[in-house]
This record gives C-alpha cells, sequence and structure tokens, in this order.
C-alpha cells in the first residue's frame, strides 16, 4: 500500500510517499481502507521530533491518528462490524498510521460514520471532537448555563468545543482574529473577541471554565478571567503552573485524548442530525502531505486538513 512516512526527524520534506505491507490485524482488529485522513498539530509536531525525548517512535513512522473508511476485513473476536462497513475513528497519536491507505484498529476506537457525512468530513472529526468532548465534559463537567472561555475557537478543536457547549446549553466567549468571527459567531459562540483588537482579559470576568488550546502567557492571563475556584483546563503539556494557579484560587486539568468508539459513536448520532457539524479547512491529497503539514505549522488552521487518499488501491 501507499504510505507517507518520515524517515528521520525534521521539516515537512521529510514526508515522503512509500510503498510499505498493508499491516495485518488481530483477533480484536479492523482493516480499515482508508479514504481520507485527518492532521493534527501532533503529527507535525512528532514529525518535528518536539517529543522525541519522552516517547520513542520506531522510525520510519507512519503520522496521522484519524481516518474515515471502509472495512475490509475484521479479526476473529470481532463481532460489531463487519467488511462493507463505513467506519471512523482514531488510534493514538504515537501509534499513528492513518496517513495511508489501510490502518489495522482495535474495533473499540471506531463506530460507524455518519451517514450524512462524506468520508472527507467524518476524518475531520475523531481526535479533534474527542479532545473537546473530554475537555468540556470529563474535565470540566460543563452545564446548562455555566459561562465558558474557549481560546482557538476557530481551530480545529476549538470549532467542536463551541458547538459542543451550545448543545449543553453553556454561554460561549470565543477567542480568533478578523478573518474567523464570523465563522466562530455561527457555529453558535454568544460572544465572540478578536484577539487582534482586544485582549481578552480587560472583557471577561467570572467565567467558571476556560478551555486552553495555546499554553505559554495566556495560561495566566486566562486564569484572572475565572470565578473563585473556576477550571481551567489545557490541552498543552506539561500542564498549568500549579503553584500559580493555587494563589489565584483556581483548578487546573490537562486533556490528553484517546480513541473511545463508544464515544465516537455518540458524535456521530449528533453529526447525523445536523446539531454538530465538521468545519473543513482545505483538503489535500495525501502525496501532498507535506504541503498539508505546511498549512497546519501555520498556526492559521479554520476547522480542520484532511487528506483523502486518491490512488487505488494495490
Ligand atoms: N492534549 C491533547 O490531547 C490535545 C488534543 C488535541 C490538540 N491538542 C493541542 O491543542 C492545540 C490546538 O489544537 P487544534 O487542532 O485546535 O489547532 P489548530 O487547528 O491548528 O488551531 C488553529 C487555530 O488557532 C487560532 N489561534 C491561533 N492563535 C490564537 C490566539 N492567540 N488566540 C485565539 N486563537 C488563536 C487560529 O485562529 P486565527 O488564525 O484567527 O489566529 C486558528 O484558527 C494544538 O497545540 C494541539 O497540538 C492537544
Amino acid at each position: 500500500m501507499k504510505a507517507i512516512r518520515f524517515h528521520q526527524y525534521g521539516g515537512p520534506e521529510q514526508l515522503v510517499l512509500d510503498d510499505v505491507a498493508t499491516p495485518g490485524i488481530r483477533a480484536n482488529e479492523v482493516l480499515v481502507r482508508i479514504h481520507a485522513a485527518s492532521v493534527n498539530p501532533a503529527d507535525f509536531k512528532f514529525r518535528a521530533g518536539w517529543f522525541r525525548d519522552f516517547v520513542n517512535l520506531a522510525l520510519p513512522f507512519i503520522p496521522g491518528a484519524d481516518f474515515s473508511g471502509t472495512v475490509e476485513k475484521v479479526g476473529s473476536q470481532v463481532d460489531d462490524f463487519k467488511p462493507g462497513d463505513d467506519v471512523f475513528g482514531m488510534r493514538d497519536v504515537q501509534a499513528g498510521g492513518s496517513y495511508a491507505q489501510y490502518i489495522a484498529v482495535s474495533s473499540d476506537a471506531i463506530a460507524l460514520k455518519p451517514k450524512h457525512l462524506s468520508h472527507a468530513q467524518a476524518a475531520a472529526v475523531p481526535l479533534a471532537a474527542l479532545t473537546a468532548w473530554s475537555a468540556l465534559f470529563d474535565h470540566a463537567q460543563l452545564k446548562q448555563g455555566q459561562r465558558i472561555l474557549i481560546h482557538a475557537a476557530s481551530g480545529g478543536v476549538g470549532t467542536y468545543a463551541v458547538q459542543l457547549a451550545k448543545l449543553a446549553g453553556a454561554e460561549v466567549i470565543a477567542t480568533t482574529s478578523t478573518p474567523n468571527v464570523d465563522l466562530v459567531r455561527s457555529l453558535g459562540a454568544d460572544q465572540v473577541i478578536d484577539y487582534r483588537l482586544v485582549d481578552f482579559a480587560s472583557v471577561v470576568r467570572d467565567v467558571d471554565v476556560v478551555l486552553d488550546a495555546l499554553g505559554g502567557e495566556g495560561q495566566a492571563k486566562s486564569m484572572s478571567t475565572l470565578r473563585q475556584n473556576g477550571l481551567i483546563v489545557t490541552l498543552q503539556p506539561p500542564g498549568v503552573d500549579a503553584a500559580l494557579a493555587q494563589q489565584m484560587q483556581v483548578r487546573t486539568a490537562l486533556v490528553a485524548v484517546c480513541a473511545n468508539g463508544t464515544r465516537t459513536a455518540e458524535l456521530a448520532a449528533l453529526l447525523d442530525k445536523g446539531t454538530l457539524k465538521p468545519v473543513i479547512d482545505q483538503q489535500f491529497p495525501l502525496a501532498d502531505a507535506a504541503q498539508a503539514h505546511v498549512r497546519s505549522e501555520s498556526g492559521r488552521t479554520r476547522g480542520k486538513i484532511v487528506l483523502t487518499m486518491d490512488q487505488e488501491p494495490e
């Protein structure tokens, strides 16, 4: 099969289209013929070697976590999927494997693809939407009437977080920049702050939850917008400065997204109803994965970047 791999850490030019063996499956796995995969910022971070001191990738490595495709084969213990089923899901990012024509994946990490979505749209969902769900509901237990500040609301995670928070009945304050203000409003945000024009910390007070996608100096400012004992949930390891949080009398949490087929099926139901929608930034053919990484590394992605597998499998 064709797959994008990097043989050493480095820039986007390290991504090359290789011929590799189609993966075999274990008893609890399915083999999926991938039609589309999504690009997440973790992919370029792994490629560039950001995590090389903590995560030992076996090189050459096929990047990519999430995908949408068709079941080709099932293992002997799999009884909830069959060949021909259209499915979507993710493997953990350090396992990689979705920038390829086929992937072997545990059957408990996938769900039936929403019928009304294309494979490109479905591939844009799992990692980012599961991250948003985990932040909002596992960590923050977000409830109707609570107020949440969502940073990077126009990005992969943010576009789902705004929609899921509104579905939960929360009041959403969101940050983005001028070209994306209308998009974020259309997703349901009650108040959109253009961070290029306004310092959010000067206008936001007493929120229950902050979703921090960006880390850095914005974390301290974000904590100043929380009510006493409010929660800042960050997506950026190693998490929020605990001493500072204690001093500011706020709580902290760090998201580590995991594959979850049951929850992916719950997302599928919302997507089929049309109450949750993916936003696609750009699509690239698999062979142009390097260009997709350049786009992702720009930090300007609106929603999700998607790779499509346009070659016929061998
Ligand atoms: N811990 C985990 O499990 C986990 C899971 C998923 C993602 N992550 C991490 O979370 C981060 C966000 O992921 P993502 O997929 O949402 O990234 P993304 O799609 O690349 O985010 C891009 C968006 O960020 C916005 N942005 C950039 N600077 C901003 C600022 N100062 N204020 C407000 N918005 C800003 C951009 O809007 P403008 O163009 O308008 O600036 C753009 O729409 C990444 O670092 C990713 O690695 C962690």
